[in-house]
């Protein structure tokens, strides 16, 4: 924290139980949002920067229409005051639309707690949205913008903080932080975030994949209490599907790195799902697959026992057929249920 020269101590705000803290960067007032969020203007917090508006032909939410920008000093920062091994989520998100009218979209470095977290490169009209959720591991949080080209002044346009239950996403190493490259409602209209979900995740609707019919849940009740990770209702009640059941639904998530640890999870238990199952070995970055509580019959797939990343495979309340596979029996690293 040594070259943090200028740091916003917000203090009087914490992020414990469920408190939120909404930033809307380069806006004076607070103000609550259509979602019940409240947005704390940072009016005032800095001296080497000035508030702007965006001059976009976009229609874009109040959030995004003010930001802050750095005029001088090569790193700024937020900090806010969080409880040390909390699991939060931090979301900075970046809109230029070009309110210095130089049609010059600036890139810049984006820090988390003093190490490189991004480099952001914003474009013209589109906003860019960093996410992370990470066990804070003192008692405060620090983002920070530095600049590194000349000319290219950071800026920034909201900034939110939000506690998570540390139940969720315990598949991840504690010591890890987990980036987000996408979070899709397949079959949504509308973008779901709180309070439909509790954490306030952005869920952005993936309703025109190529090809695919958008189709909707009639249930009249999706549990979702005992779903990991707490996915919202809202999000489970659409789906994407194909006209024809021999089709596949393919999807391209992009990874910005090579060698990304991905954790897969395919669960299509309590489905009525009946006959045979089809090979999916090809999917083998499945880290755990749930299919209890069907109408499955035939035998147990060879297959599955030889997924390289398999270790929860659960069956459970089926009617397949013959003995378990070898392959399976044998995994070590497996747990069958
Ligand atoms: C907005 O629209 C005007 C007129 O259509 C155009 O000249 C201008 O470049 C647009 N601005 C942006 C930021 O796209
Ligand atoms: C989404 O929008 C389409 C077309 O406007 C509509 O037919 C459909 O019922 C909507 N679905 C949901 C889940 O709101
Ligand atoms: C769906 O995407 C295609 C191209 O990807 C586009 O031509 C079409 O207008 C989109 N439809 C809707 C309803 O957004
Ligand atoms: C949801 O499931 C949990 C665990 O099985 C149960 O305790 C809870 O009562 C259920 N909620 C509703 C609304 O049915
Ligand atoms: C799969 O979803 C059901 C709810 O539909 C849930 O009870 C179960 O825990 C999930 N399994 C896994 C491995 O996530
Ligand atoms: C169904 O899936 C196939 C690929 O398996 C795709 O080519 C086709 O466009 C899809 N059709 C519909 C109507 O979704
Ligand atoms: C099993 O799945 C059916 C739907 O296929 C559901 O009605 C039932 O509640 C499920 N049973 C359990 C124990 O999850």
């Amino acid at each position: 924290m040594a070259g943090c020269l200028v740091i916003l101590f917000l203090a009087f705000l914490s992020i414990s139980g469920n408190a939120q803290v909404s930033i809307d960067c380069g806006a004076s007032e607070t103000y609550t949002d259509e979602n019940s969020l409240v947005w704390i203007g940072d009016d005032g917090f800095f001296k080497n920067s000035e508030s702007a508006v965006v001059r976009s032909n976009n229609t874009v939410s109040h959030v995004m229409s003010t930001l802050r920008v750095f005029t001088s000093l090569k790193k700024n920062c937020y900090t806010i005051r969080a409880d040390k091994g909390s699991l939060v989520l931090v979301r900075a998100s970046f809109f230029y639309g070009n309110y210095d009218k130089k049609s010059s979209p600036p890139s810049f470095l984006l820090l988390l707690d003093g190490n490189y977290w991004s480099t952001v490169k914003t474009t013209l009209d589109e906003p860019g949205i960093y996410e992370v959720m990470y066990v804070v591991k003192s008692d405060t949080i620090s983002i920070c913008l530095a600049q590194t080209q000349p000319n290219q002044l950071p800026f920034i346009s909201a900034l939110e903080f939000r506690k998570l239950d540390s139940t969720i996403y315990a598949i991840v190493d504690p010591n890890y932080a987990l980036f987000v490259r996408s979070r899709t409602a397949f079959g949504a209209n509308l973008t779901v975030r709180f309070p439909d979900d509790v954490y306030d995740r952005i869920w952005v609707p993936g309703r025109n994949v190529s090809g695919r019919v958008p189709v909707a849940s009639d249930a009249k009740l999706i549990n979702v209490t005992t779903a990991p990770d707490n996915p919202p209702r809202k999000v489970l009640q659409n789906a994407i599907t194909n006209s024809s059941s021999s089709d596949s639904i393919t999807l391209n998530p992009s990874f910005h790195d090579h060698g990304d640890s991905v954790y897969m999870n395919l669960n299509l238990s309590s489905l009525d799902l009946s006959g045979p199952l089809p090979d999916f070995s090809s999917m083998d970055a499945l880290v755990t697959i749930d299919l209890h509580n069907n109408s499955l019959t035939g035998p147990i797939p060879d297959f599955l026992g030889a997924l390289a990343n398999l270790v929860d495979l659960n069956l459970a309340d089926n009617s397949f057929s013959g003995l378990i596979p070898p392959s399976i029996s044998s995994n070590k690293k497996l747990k069958l249920v």
